[in-house]
């Protein structure tokens, strides 16, 4: 079973992953390797939209069938990006796996038996691009007539008729607002959770759940003129990925009942009504508990915009990872945007930040010490002598950071908690800048202050590595081979964050290596 599971939306396939996608995912992989290493056993479920008619018309355009084209993406880009950014992701599901396709079937008949389902008309705008039946407040007009635009694509939506089913979604509205007006934390960041709270008391109408006049989809149980709405087919990946529906008394029922339902769902802002009223209104049609948590993020923004390969603006991940590397990449996007707002990437500000606090703050830092225990005292981590106020001092802010980088990371603040352990590196910088080592060197009196001044920068050392081993797990695990902690401490992974801050835990005596340089400086790429 897992304490605590945590998802990424399934990412349509289209195309390949851009950077915007490879956000959501290092997010939530930062969240897992956090809650990890605080000992929880963590489940991270990421995965892929295969099916609807945006995927079927790109594969149309592209000359082969949708399976095909699917597979063919699937295979080279989207497997291969979550190595790319060193996603540590326990299932990777696509939703045209026998798995996905028979359990959604099998939770659309419980939900049609418990009454939530009919057959009508369905007239009016959809955006292909969203896949989304679109509500009158929803467009904005475009400019010199004709049809209305869809605001997040830029694009004309198309009218559709056709006979449907469709999901009681309205009889939903009160369950959810007052499951909302209990569990406010259930729908993060407060703006996110404003805006579901007035669309769900603006009431609830009822919403197509299949589609006639499209083939690429799960057919419905019952109809087999009709496939389930790709949306509806999409949501249900959460569940289907651990279990629901599949055989009483097996071992993934076991485990659905015991990991469902999720602890943290993370989406873009994009997609919040999907996921904080239509998906729990769904979950509670089939008598099942909703999530604990939906937070929703912001968007990469080029140009003011979001981010996207329909307007042409997506940057490949690995155009990034190729040049800065993938801890840069996870620290970077992490760092620069405040968890739940907008951002801009600009190369100019990445290669800024590498610099100043990666390159310059804690890789100097580390090859400083590692350097100088060679130096002075053969590569052997010496014992220190009595602490003075500077050392208590260090002692003491760690374990004020670990404390607030913890309550950060519980927030989704991933920014604020990397804030925080860059404090103490700041400080641990300063405190060598002071102490002069490198003079202390120079008098045999001041061989035993030495000592002190050498371990005490090496154990800070282990404790930044494991309070930053969720956002640069290479770096990280490279500096805790060259501080000697593999050997003496064991595996990185296996240090707990409640444990951070105990000071000395690195033995005295411990093999220090000066290794490769954890952030090289870059040269500029050629234009
Ligand atoms: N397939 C649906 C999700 C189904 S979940 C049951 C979908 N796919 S998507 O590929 O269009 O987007 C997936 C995620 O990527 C969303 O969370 C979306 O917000 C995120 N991003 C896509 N472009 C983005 C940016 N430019 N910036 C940040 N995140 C972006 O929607």
């Amino acid at each position: 079973m897992a304490d605590f599971y945590v998802t990424t939306p399934i990412y349509y396939v289209n195309d390949a992953p851009h950077i915007g996608h490879a956000y959501t995912t290092t997010a939530g992989d930062v969240l897992t390797r956090w809650h990890r290493q605080r000992g929880e056993s963590v489940w991270y479920l990421t995965g892929v939209d295969e099916h609807g008619t945006k995927v079927q018309r790109a594969a149309e355009a592209g000359g082969v069938a949708p399976q095909e084209w699917v597979d063919r993406l699937v295979t080279e880009s989207w497997r291969p990006v979550l190595g790319t950014i060193d996603a540590a992701n326990d299932d990777f599901i696509r939703t045209t796996e026998p798995r996905h396709q028979e359990r959604v079937q099998r939770f659309w008949e419980v939900v049609r038996d418990n009454g939530y389902v009919y057959e009508a008309d369905y007239e009016g705008p959809y955006c292909v691009g969203c896949e989304e039946f679109k509500l009158p407040g929803d467009l904005v007009e475009a400019e010199g007539g004709g049809p209305p635009l869809c605001p997040v694509h830029g694009r004309p939506v198309e009218m559709l008729r056709e006979k449907n089913w469709f999901f009681r979604l309205s009889a939903f509205t009160d369950a959810l607002i007052e499951h909302y007006e209990r569990h406010p934390e259930a729908v993060q960041p407060a703006s996110a959770y404003n805006e579901v709270m007035s669309f769900l008391r603006g009431g609830l109408v009822d919403i197509s759940m299949s589609r006639s006049s499209v083939a690429w989809g799960i057919g419905l149980p019952w109809d087999e003129q009709q496939v389930v709405y790709v949306w509806f087919d999409a949501l249900l990946n959460y569940i289907t990925a651990i279990g629901y529906g599949a055989d009483p008394g097996s071992e993934e029922a076991r485990f659905f009942a015991d990991t469902w339902p999720a602890d943290v769902q993370l989406v873009g802002k994009d997609i919040l009504r999907f996921h904080a009223v239509y998906w729990p209104a769904m979950l509670m049609a089939a008598g099942l508990p909703v999530p604990r948590c939906v937070f929703a993020h912001g968007w990469l923004l080029v140009g003011g915009e979001k981010m996207s390969k329909t307007r042409l603006t997506g940057i490949a991940p690995e155009q990034i990872t190729d040049h800065f590397g993938s801890d840069a990449f996870r620290y970077y996007f992490m760092r620069a945007i405040q968890f739940g707002q907008d951002g801009s990437f600009s190369w100019e500000d990445m290669s800024a930040r590498y610099t100043a606090e990666l390159a310059n703050g804690l890789g100097n830092l580390a090859s400083r010490a590692t350097a100088m225990v060679q130096r002075y005292r053969d590569g052997r981590l010496p014992a220190p002598g009595s602490p003075t106020d500077d050392e208590r001092a260090l002692q003491d802010l760690l374990a004020e950071v670990a404390r607030a980088a913890d309550d950060a990371v519980e927030r989704l603040d991933f920014a604020g908690a990397i804030a925080h352990v860059r404090r103490f590196i700041d400080a641990v910088n300063l405190y060598v800048t002071e102490r002069e080592p490198w003079v202390l060197a120079k008098d045999p009196g001041e061989a035993q202050r030495l000592d002190t001044v050498l371990y005490t920068v090496c154990e800070a050392l282990r404790a930044v590595a494991v309070l930053y081993n969720p956002v640069m797990p290479r770096a990280m695990t490279s500096m805790w081979g060259q501080i000697g902690a593999e050997a003496t401490l064991g595996p990185i992974g296996e240090q707990r964050l409640g444990d951070v801050a105990r000071w000395g835990q690195l033995p005295p005596g411990t093999t220090v290596s000066k290794g490769a340089i954890l952030f090289p400086r870059l040269e500029e790429p050629a234009e």
